[in-house]
């Protein structure tokens, strides 16, 4: 059984991916994941007969992944015209861009591995057709508007943000009066977060770094930086899996969190000769440094599963390798900095989507539902908006809770009349 493109030639959107004959397998897979997304594809039934982006042109920046294209049909079928390039230069699947475009007739404009300049050349095309509404994962798109083309920033009505990283960028810019229009941020729907970063990277992460390196995590010192919503996903599958997990924080309540949860705490300078595998996920920059890098044992491993790719300090990793840096494996490099040798998966990029697939379909059917609904929200209410950075209306996470619960087949309670009194009066007591 093969899925093939049902496009003929020459009705193409414009695009630009690595190779259109992977269209097929793109299909296959993109079928595949959504199997595991009746949520999104409840709202998609709903949104063809609804059409309530009709008109709107969607510029979307987002991993281009299986879970990603599911999204960019639902926002089609609504009425939306869609545009898409990546969020990142390694997250793309090459045959899920050739899919989106030899398939479902979706504009698409993403090549992994391409370098910075395709990377923004792809980002401009999207901000080429004047998009109405922004979807970012890390708020590039919305950064080049505002820096870029000021002049467009009048024709957005709005815009949605997927993850933390970018939701900090936002408040920034709302916090100096510099965001142009309003976003909402979908990382801080609760059916978002608790999920997508924790279940959804958690498992990702792991994924990545074992198909990178095939290691045993058994019995392995591992420190993970960053105990967030991502952190603690990573570190609980690590200790599930058998290795000794220590945290590196710097917030003191999350620390202690960690310590109550079974783990280790260090700080940096303490984890870098004790961990044989050390995985970032701060949304910081250079956590992990020079003298950090000094200090690891023989054949140690870094990832990194934060947004971008500044949570190791490479430019001095690469200084102290002085050009000793070889590929020992498919997304592996071995740094030789002189009387040792450490390793680095994905080139230091979001592991789960540089050296895996990113999260399994069913935790981003809640975060792309959320996505859906939240364009269909900002197309209905943008001008009730100011140009500061929105929580996910209650209605819309609350919701989502309930479609998925119903999918999986799960019923729960309902208060009784009784008990809603009970919990809503002052007036009882011991
Ligand atoms: N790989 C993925 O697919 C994926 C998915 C979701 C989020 N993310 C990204 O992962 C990163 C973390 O997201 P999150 O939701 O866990 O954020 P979060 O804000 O919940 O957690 C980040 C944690 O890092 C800690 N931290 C900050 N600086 C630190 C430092 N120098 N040393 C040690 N700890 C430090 C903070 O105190 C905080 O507890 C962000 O960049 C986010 O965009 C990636």
């Amino acid at each position: 059984m093969t899925a093939t493109s049902t496009r003929p030639a020459g009705a193409l959107p414009p695009h630009d991916v690595t190779d259109l004959g992977l269209a097929s397998e793109g299909i296959r897979r993109i079928e595949w994941a959504e199997r595991e997304m009746p949520v999104l594809r409840l709202i998609r039934e709903r949104f063809e007969r609804e059409r309530p982006l009709e008109g709107l042109r969607i510029g979307a920046c987002l991993h281009v992944t299986t879970e990603t294209a599911n999204l960019m049909r639902t926002l089609k079928a609504a009425g939306a015209d869609v545009t898409l390039s990546a969020s990142n230069p390694l997250s793309t699947k090459d045959d899920v861009a050739a899919a989106l475009v030899a398939e479902y007739g979706i504009s698409c404009y993403a090549r992994r591995g391409e370098d910075r300049d395709t990377y923004y050349a792809h980002l401009n095309a999207v901000a080429d057709v004047h998009p109405t509404i922004t979807m970012d994962d890390g708020c590039d798109l919305v950064s080049l508007l505002h820096s870029e083309r000021p002049g467009q920033v009048s024709e957005v009505l709005a815009g949605t943000e997927e993850t933390t990283t970018g939701v900090i960028r936002l408040k920034a810019m709302a916090a100096d009066g510099a965001l142009k229009f309003p976003v909402v941020a979908v990382n801080e729907a609760q059916t978002k977060h608790l999920f997508d970063n924790r279940y959804g990277t958690g498992q990702s992460t792991v994924d990545g770094i074992l198909r990178a390196s095939n290691i045993l995590l058994a019995g392995r010192n591992v420190a993970i930086a960053g105990y967030g919503w991502v952190g603690r996903g990573i570190a609980s599958r690590m200790n599930g899996m058998g290795a000794h997990v220590a945290v590196i924080e710097v917030d003191p309540i999350r620390a202690l969190e960690a310590l109550m949860d079974g783990f280790r705490v260090m700080t940096v300078g303490e984890a870098a000769p004790w961990a044989q595998l050390f995985v970032t996920a701060t949304g910081n920059i250079n956590v992990f440094r020079r003298e950090h890098f000094a200090a690891m044992r023989e054949g140690a491993i870094m990832a990194n599963s934060g947004h971008f790719d500044a949570e190791l300090d490479l430019p001095a990793l690469r200084e102290m390798a002085e050009g000793h840096v070889r590929d020992v494996r498919e997304n592996v490099q071995e740094f030789d900095i002189g009387g040792k040798k450490v390793n680095l998966i994905a080139e230091g990029r979001l592991v789960n989507l540089g050296a895996a697939e990113g999260h399994p379909a069913a935790v981003m059917d809640m975060s792309f539902a959320n996505q859906a609904l939240s364009a269909e929200y900002v197309a209905l209410h943008h001008a009730e908006l100011g140009n500061q950075v929105y929580v996910v209306p209650e209605a819309i996470d609350a919701e989502v809770a309930r479609l998925k619960l119903a999918a999986l087949g799960i019923s729960i309670d309902a208060m009784t009349p009784e008990q809603e009194a009970y919990v809503t009066s002052w007036q009882h007591g011991t």
